[in-house]
């Protein structure tokens, strides 16, 4: 038996990254699922390799889009927000606007996403978001982001309490994975920080899409989990400041 037969999910970032992983991972367990985010193309990739996948394509940071994306939802089980756009930059130089952005994208894009979804999630389910350790182990020019991820690990406390018994809603906060989020870098330097950063941790290396999607798949199937904020993260919140 697995543990999404006859469940519905909805998969909010769903197009690349952690989210595709999800998708696939949870479509192997025999789920429905519906696979959304803004680039239509990358989408219809990630769909083909899942049966029956359906696609609604949405922009989290427009409320009319949300409004569209939540009346072609069918009723689902779980809902899960990976979606998000990032900025870094030092706390003295990152214009205010950038800072806005990203409050957007990250925590204003959930925030609503997850509220019109609220009709259409069966009793029973859950809502899982996205994070990240920058939240609780701050990184340099990182303080913006580092907020953001702090307010969506507040919001799940918070919603955890009020939408249940109905709901359970959870938040996986990532360390660095090896991920689409970094496709547009260089690829050098680009292997350069993910060895850099892998030398840094417990376990020696990055993580993968698919380590990330077992946090969510877990938080989404144990029935008695919910406010928690799942570290996935090779051990970045006990790593060392000094390269071992
Ligand atoms: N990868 C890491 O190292 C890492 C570390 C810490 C935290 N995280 C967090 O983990 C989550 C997943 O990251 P990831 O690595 O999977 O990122 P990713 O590969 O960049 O995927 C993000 C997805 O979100 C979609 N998206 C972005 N803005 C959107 C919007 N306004 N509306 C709808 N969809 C939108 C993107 O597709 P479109 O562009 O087509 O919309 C894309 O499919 C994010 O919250 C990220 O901040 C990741």
């Amino acid at each position: 038996m697995t543990r999404f037969a006859g469940k519905s999910v909805a998969i909010v970032g769903g197009g690349s990254g952690i989210g595709r992983a999800v998708a696939e991972a949870v479509a192997a367990e025999d789920a429905d699922v519906i696979l959304s985010s803004r680039n239509q193309e990358k989408l219809a990739i990630a769909a083909a390799g899942i049966p029956d996948a359906r696609v609604i394509a949405v922009d989290m940071t427009d409320a009319e889009s949300v409004g569209d994306w939540a009346a072609a939802l069918p009723e689902i089980d779980h809902l899960v927000i990976s979606a998000s756009s990032a900025a870094h930059g030092p706390f003295a130089e990152l214009a205010e606007e950038q800072l806005r952005a990203m409050f957007d994208a990250k925590f204003f894009g959930p925030y609503r996403t997850a509220k019109a979804a609220l009709p259409k999630l069966r009793d029973g389910g859950s809502i899982t978001f996205f994070s990240g350790v920058l939240s609780r182990r701050p990184g340099m020019n990182c303080s913006g982001l580092g907020a953001v991820n702090g307010a969506v690990e507040s919001l799940t406390y918070g919603l955890a309490l009020e939408l249940g018994p109905k709901l359970r809603v959870n938040c996986v906060s990532p360390g660095m994975i090896r991920s689409d989020a970094y496709a547009g870098m260089p690829a050098e330097k680009r292997e350069t920080m993910y060895a850099a950063t892998g030398e840094s941790l417990p376990v020696g290396r990055v993580g993968t899409v698919e380590e990330a999607a077992g946090a969510a798949l877990h938080l989404m199937s144990n029935g008695y989990t919910t406010g928690l904020v799942l570290d996935v993260d090779g051990g970045h919140m006990i790593r060392q400041y000094a390269t071992r």
